[in-house]
This record gives structure tokens, sequence and C-alpha cells, in this order.
């Protein structure tokens, strides 16, 4: 686990804002009819505009290379949809919007789930719980606290409710490179794990599945979908762990970080 010291922080504050500003960019263009190719351009435009670069494109795994320059999964797609010309937004569906980008060597990265005109209330109950996990695993973010603490703060909120959280995806440390140190499951027990440390820098993001957990691999290799086809909602924010506790580093230019009550 690395911690970042005053210098570092304040170079991922602004890696973090530039990749919220266009994730907020994104969110409000999403409207019945729009295709997700088009959203992804988009992104695109918004990332080079704030003079950051998408840290999905070409992003590798072994030998397959992503394509797109944000993550858009659509209903029953839980993380790492490619936009496509094929796949235009219709009322009441609900499209995660996960955006990771590289601004002065940092990375910011960070994911709402939102709904396309008017939602189902069962589908609105999806994003809000969702949502809700993500606050209560960043409050759980202590330092001292084990990531476990983090996990089963999550799992909670989302089993109460009746929902299940995926076990094939975390969450994880952030820095100069995308994934690092420690992984963040959405499940697990408060006394698991590696205790968190002041100045570790962490991306927070339950994915969460109306239905079982299970998720299944689409033919583009990259597209992870729930297996019984449910609806999939996904929130993620940047998180830098302080000695005065968690603080949210993923907000958009000129606005306030949501409160932690
Ligand atoms: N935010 C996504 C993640 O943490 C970004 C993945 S980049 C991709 O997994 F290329 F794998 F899509
Ligand atoms: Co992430």
């Amino acid at each position: 686990m690395i911690v970042r010291n005053e210098q570092q922080m304040k170079s991922m504050r602004e890696a973090a804002q530039v990749a919220a500003t266009v994730l907020d960019r994104m969110c409000e263009l999403v409207t019945p009819g729009l295709n997700t190719y088009d959203l992804d351009q988009a992104g695109r435009r918004f990332i080079e505009e704030l003079g950051g670069e998408s840290a999905c494109y070409k992003y590798q795994v072994g030998s397959r290379i992503y394509p797109a320059f944000t993550c858009l999964s659509v209903n029953d797609e839980v993380v790492h949809g490619i936009g496509s010309l094929d796949r235009a937004l219709g009322e009441g569906d609900i499209i995660s919007v996960d955006v990771c980008t590289r601004y002065n060597g940092y990375i910011g990265d960070n994911c709402r789930t939102v709904g396309v005109g008017r939602l189902d209330p069962e589908m609105q109950r999806l994003l809000d719980v969702t949502e809700e996990s993500m606050y209560e695993g960043i409050k759980a973010a202590r330092v001292g606290n084990r990531v476990g603490k983090v996990s089963s703060a999550v799992q909670r909120v989302v089993e109460k409710a009746g929902f299940s959280v995926i076990r094939d995806f975390v969450g994880h440390g952030v820095g100069r490179s995308l994934h690092e140190e420690p992984q963040i499951p959405n499940f697990g027990k408060p006394g698991n794990g590696p205790k968190l440390r002041e100045g570790a820098v962490v991306c927070i993001e339950p994915m969460v599945n109306m239905g079982r957990y299970q998720v299944k691999m689409a033919k583009d290799g990259w597209t992870a979908l729930s297996s019984d086809g449910s609806p999939s909602a996904h929130f993620e924010h940047t998180v830098i762990i302080t000695k005065d506790g968690p603080e949210i580093l993923s907000v958009p230019l000129g606005k306030e970080a949501p409160a932690l009550v």
C-alpha cells in the first residue's frame, strides 16, 4: 500500500477532479436515443479538453486491448462495456458511466449509474442502494481499519436491500497505475485484509446485481454481464485516507465534495 506526501496528494486531487468532471459532463448527456459510441466519443473530447488522457484506452490485460475511452455498461452489463453505434439508450434503461483518466502522471477513477428518462422504482432502488453502499464503504475507510471493514460495510447495505455484490471485480488502490495494492472487495469480514494507512488513495466501487451475483463474459472479451440477466449498478469514488477521515478526491471542478454523514 503506497502512502502519499502532500505534493503527491495535490497531484492526485487534480487528477481525480479531471475524471469527475468528465463523468459529470457525460452523465448530463444521457438521454433516450443517444448511442453509447457517441457518448464514449463525447467522453474522449471532454478528457482532451481538460488536458488528460484516457487510462482505459489501449489498457491491456493479457493479449486483450481495450478499444474505448470510457467504460459504458447498460442494464445487465456489469462493467467494462464498450460503446457501440448499435446500442441506443432507451427510456427506462440504466447506464454505468465509468471514467478513468491520467493527468500529470496520476490516475483518477470514478463511476456512476444513471437512469435514462424515467425509471422503474425497483431500478431506482438498485441505484440508490448501490450509491449508499459506496458511501458506507467510504465512511469505513479510516486509518487503522482493515480493508474488510470497508468490504463488510458495503456488503451489509446491499444484502439488507435484497441485492447482491459482485465477487469477480473489486476496488483497488490507485496512483501512477490504475490498479495498485490493496484490493478492496465489496464483501468480507471487518477483521480481514491489510490495515489502511494514512495517505493511501483507494477506489471504492461496489458493483451490485439486482439478482444473483454471478457474472459471465460477453463475446467481445471485455463486457461482464450478470449471468441471470438482472440489471446491475456501479458507483465509484477515488478517496484519500487522511488522519481526519476519508476525503473524496473525485469531485468535479467547481463543485463541493458530497458530505459524509
Ligand atoms: N475503472 C475500471 C476499472 O477499475 C477501468 C478499467 S479500464 C479497462 O477496472 F480497460 F479495463 F476497461
Ligand atoms: Co476502479
